[in-house]
């Protein structure tokens, strides 16, 4: 029996935590999270006129640093479900037209169908308990076109007990128990299970943080 519950989970973000996302990520990285999160973006190989379905995408940080690879000619549709995440992210996307934010769900079955280039999905797919990882990994799937690829931006596989002491702290104090029963799930296998093909990955913050790209047989 699972002993994980969804009630449990920090994913859906709200009020002052919310309303400072950016900022907060900022000062508890003292200082590295905007270089990271550039680096870990230019990784996953977008390029012009691509088009990007945004799984929870946040206040519009990762938007405007995709747009940045798929220009005027590529597409980002953010699916996002957090009032002030939505807020800030429509204040900071407004002048580009080519960004879209939806109000949706992503861990109930979704519309879109073989239509985008790239899933991308950054911390948020280990907030979710398995089944609904399932159905969020079901929906990256569907919406993928042939050959298209799935990044997902999260905690890398590593034993929790041998991490180094902060990163053990984080993972058992400050995150909910759905991320160490995420890290302790081979990402790999889960996205196998799906048809997912041909894995793709590139560490950062001493390999516990990955960027894990699966594809969508042609
Ligand atoms: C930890 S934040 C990450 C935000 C962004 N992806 C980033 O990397 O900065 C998790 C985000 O997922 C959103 N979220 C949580 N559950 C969701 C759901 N079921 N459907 C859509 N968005 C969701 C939250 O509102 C929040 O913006």
């Amino acid at each position: 029996m699972n002993q994980y519950r969804q009630e449990d989970s920090k994913v859906e973000v709200t009020g002052f935590e919310a309303r400072y996302y950016d900022t907060l990520m900022n000062i508890v990285t003292l200082g590295w999270y905007p270089k990271f999160i550039r680096r870990a973006i230019a990784d996953i190989g977008l390029t012009p006129g691509e088009s990007v379905l945004d799984f929870g995408a946040g206040t519009g940080r990762n938007a405007l640093l995709m747009r940045e690879h798929v220009g005027e000619s590529g597409k980002i549709t953010a699916l996002e479900i957090g009032d002030e995440m939505k807020a800030q992210f429509e204040k900071k996307t407004a002048p580009y037209p080519n960004i879209e934010l939806v109000d949706r769900r992503i861990d109930e079955p979704l519309p879109y169908e073989n239509e985008y280039d790239v899933v991308f999905i950054s911390f948020v797919l280990h907030g979710f308990v398995q089944e609904r990882r399932d159905t969020i990994i079901e929906n990256a799937y569907r919406a993928l076109k042939p050959g298209g690829r799935f990044a997902i931006l999260d905690y890398a596989n590593f034993d929790v007990d041998s991490a180094v002491w902060y990163v053990k702290w984080a993972i058992r104090r400050v995150e909910c128990p759905l991320a160490e029963d995420f890290i302790n799930r081979d990402t790999k296998e889960m996205l196998a299970g799906h048809g997912f093909e041909r894995f793709e990955e590139r560490f950062y913050f001493k390999n516990y943080l990955r960027l894990l790209k699966a594809y969508k047989p042609l």
